[in-house]
């Protein structure tokens, strides 16, 4: 494994062993000093084109956890605002010397583009609507946590804007690996215009599916992706596809609530189901940096065993 494109680079046996590496990683963010010398002396470079808050620094904290250097490029303080290329701007970091790069950018394929460009391992932290593979692995994870091991047969609802989310094309992947039974439900609109490609079935009726899942994940309304052209307001779309609160309670007993977060609180969830006891949303972000501890370890370490956690 050199890079981490898309959920297609993995096989199920290299998903099961990214979870169990993640499994080890847990035990070391439980510790009074949450930091192991596995990847002392490598550079990881955090390339962030868009805004994020738990991806950046979930990567950042993964790799410090991991005694790595950390390079952190922004943006809006960068040359790309002298209008440097990418291409230009990754061959300039990478002659500095370094080991991971770790990008989110608006364009599909970029990720792709950058492995062409440099040696160094790239890991994609979301392409524009394509994948966003480390959000699909801790999500994977957390429901595995919960429900065992073995998911096969498990039946998952995503909801929402799945047509602007890289993080539902890479969910519907990984779960479709763990044999997991995937239902898309939004509006057509919102819904890929093909399902070719797809794993999984879909409905617009969200009503249906309540009783009969045992994870529900709901999803971001992407404004900075135009959605809001695809409902007539955010009012009726949380009308019909809203997690509310009076649809919490028609849950069948033990259904997981899952976001990959930021969550417009209100839209497609209620404040009080997001803050609930069925929800596992801090928890999705706690296992994040495991995750990425254990996808940084597995590129940068030849992922030979011996020391990983000592
Ligand atoms: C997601 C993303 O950026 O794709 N967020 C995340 O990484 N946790 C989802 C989103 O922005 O809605």
């Amino acid at each position: 494994m050199n890079h981490l494109l898309s959920i297609d680079d993995l096989d199920r046996a290299a998903l099961d062993e990214l979870h169990a590496l993640a499994e080890s990683f847990l035990e070391v963010t439980g510790r009074e000093i949450p930091k192991v010398p596995a990847l002392r002396g490598k550079v990881v470079v955090s390339l962030f084109y868009e805004d994020s808050t738990r991806t950046r620094l979930s990567f950042e904290t993964a790799a410090k956890r991991l005694s790595a250097d950390v390079m952190t490029f922004a943006v809006g303080s960068s040359s790309v605002k002298k209008g440097e290329s990418l291409r230009d701007t990754i061959q300039t970091i990478a002659a500095m010397g370094i080991d991971a790069v770790v990008v989110r950018h608006p364009s599909a394929g970029a990720a792709h583009q950058l492995a062409r460009w440099v040696d160094a391992s790239v890991v994609n932290a979301g392409d524009g609507r394509h994948e966003h593979p480390t959000q699909a692995l801790l999500d994977t994870l957390t429901i595995r946590r919960h429900r065992g091991p073995a998911i096969d047969g498990l039946r998952v609802a995503i909801v929402g804007d799945v047509r602007n989310s890289r993080v539902a094309r890479s969910d519907v992947k990984a779960l479709a690996l763990l044999g997991a039974e995937v239902t898309l439900v939004a509006p057509d609109t919102l819904l890929p215009p093909s399902l070719a490609g797809w794993p999984c079935t879909a409905t617009h009726d969200l009503e249906s599916v309540l009783g009969d899942v045992d994870v529900l994940m709901l999803l971001r309304i992407q404004r900075e992706r135009a959605a809001e052209a695809s409902f007539p307001s955010l009012r009726e779309f949380t009308a019909r596809w809203g997690l509310t609160v009076d649809r919490a309670a028609r849950l069948a007993p033990g259904t997981l609530v899952m976001h990959p977060g930021p969550m417009n609180r209100g839209v497609e969830i209620a404040p009080e189901v997001a803050d609930g006891p069925r929800s596992l949303i801090a928890e999705q972000v706690h296992n994040g940096v495991a995750i990425r501890m254990a996808v940084l370890w597995k590129l940068l370490s030849g992922g030979s065993g011996g020391g990983m956690v000592a």
